[in-house]
């Protein structure tokens, strides 16, 4: 890839740049917003694969193509930050590791995902839990049947009884649902619908679920037994000193250059690329074509530290349906294992759903699968640019199918 320095003052801005460029790269967080148009050439090379963002799936095409293919590759985030919404840093404050845009929990059934993750990071083993505060009480999420003993005062002893209580509860619908509302109803009943989903489902997307498809319930994971683990992947863990360190060994090689503050699109005509893979948003992207924009779920954090505190809730992250609280949940990094240092405080994280900040959670409705359908077929006529990634996809991805979704792209798409 190339980046033109059209004229005489432009090359002079570009060599000030380039002496001031090595003390910039050691920060990561330099920033080239106001520069771009001087944004350094690779000297008398050229790049072969430009990436935009710098988040989990555009770290695995740039690796694969330095690592495999010993292409030159350029990265362009616009965040001050590598790792997308996996970021995370060690909070000055409090000595505690945070993420930056909500908990993240690593866990796959994907053997060849879990292996391709252990050349980056060592892992520390880490089942996840996670309680829901209901009625004055924590209790065990996923549905299981404790959590059924717990909220109704109930004894269920086995396996059998729990599958009886369940059936007894289901409402049978003779079509297949259709939408959230059905779907949970069949799965769970009413009275855990009315307690748990309901409402927490409201908070979340601003929407009853009858509003919404019936697959945003599909996935409610209901236990028969006393499994309270919150995933049932075979594999589980944290990477040891965060994901922001995972992406930066990633990034490692000197075949990549990562550019922090650069959004492509005030790049995207000054910069000539092999092939370029884009991890944004699509509805961002074809913009120009006047469709309606695609519609998402943001989240806003906010942080209180809490001094001299050893621990201010029973777990890691605690669900607070209830539409009485103006949040979702609760989390406290601090029972996190793969912590560095010991801390005397801890800082907790309440998470409210909103409509507008970062997008996050797609709405999975049938006017925004549509429109997506719309902008997909003009990517698809496209040939010069990939798209990937849960932006680009307009779904959600667990990290691990971020890694698997841009792992079969290189390999579709590396001999093009
Ligand atoms: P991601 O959004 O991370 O990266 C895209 C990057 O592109 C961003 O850094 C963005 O700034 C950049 N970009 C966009 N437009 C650009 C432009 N025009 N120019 C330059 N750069 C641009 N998964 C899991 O497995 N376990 C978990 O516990 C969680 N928890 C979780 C909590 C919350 C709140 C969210 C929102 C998500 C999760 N996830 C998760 C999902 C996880 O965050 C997700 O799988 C990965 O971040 C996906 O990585 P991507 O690279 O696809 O997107």
């Amino acid at each position: 890839m190339n980046f033109q320095i059209r004229n005489y003052r432009k090359s002079v801005a570009a060599v000030a740049f380039l002496l001031l460029f090595p003390l910039l790269y050691l920060s990561q967080t330099y920033s080239v917003q106001n520069v771009h148009m001087v944004l350094p050439t690779r000297r008398n090379k050229t790049f072969d694969v430009c990436i935009v963002g710098a988040g989990l799936s555009g770290a695995v095409i740039a690796e694969r193509y330095a690592a495999v293919k010993n292409k030159y590759v350029l990265v362009v985030e616009k965040r001050n930050h590598i790792g997308g919404n996996c970021y995370d840093f060690i909070d000055n404050e409090t000595n505690i590791r945070v993420s930056k845009y909500g908990a993240h929990l690593f866990h796959t059934k994907y053997k060849d995902v879990w292996e391709y993750v252990q050349m980056f990071s060592e892992w520390v083993p880490y089942e996840h839990k996670v309680l829901a505060f209901v009625d004055g009480k924590h209790i065990p999420i996923p549905v299981n049947i404790n959590t059924v003993n717990s909220l109704f005062d109930m004894d269920i002893k086995s396996i059998e009884d729990m599958d009886a209580w369940l059936k007894k509860e289901q409402i049978q619908y003779k079509h297949e649902p259709l939408n959230s509302e059905e779907m949970a109803l069949s799965r769970v009943g009413l009275k855990l619908y009315k307690l748990l989903f309901r409402p927490y489902t409201i908070k979340q997307w601003n929407k009853t679920p009858t509003e919404l498809g019936p697959t945003v319930l599909a996935r409610i994971p209901v236990r028969n037994n006393w499994d309270d683990r919150y995933f049932s992947d075979q594999y589980q863990a944290l990477p040891k000193r965060g994901y922001t360190n995972l992406i930066k060994n990633m990034l490692k090689s000197p075949q990549i250059t990562v550019r922090l503050n650069v959004d492509y699109f005030d790049v995207r005509y000054k910069i000539e690329c092999g092939k370029t893979y884009f991890s944004g948003p699509i509805d961002r992207f074809y913009e120009k074509k006047g469709l309606p924009k695609l519609e998402y779920r943001s989240l806003s954090f906010e942080r209180k530290v809490l001094k001299n505190m050893d621990h201010f809730q029973p777990a890691s992250v605690v669900n607070h349906p209830s539409l009485k609280d103006n949040f979702t949940r609760i989390v406290e990094y601090k029972w996190l294992p793969n912590q560095e240092f010991r801390s005397n405080d801890t800082s907790i994280v309440y998470e409210r759903s909103t409509a507008d900040g970062e997008p996050y959670y797609p709405v999975p409705n049938e006017r925004n699968q549509n429109l997506y359908k719309r902008y997909k077929t003009f990517a698809n006529s496209d040939p010069d640019i990939y798209f990937l990634g849960r932006l680009a996809n307009y779904k959600y991805f667990n990290m691990d199918e971020a890694i698997k979704n841009a792992l079969e792209m290189f390999y579709k798409t590396v001999n093009d």
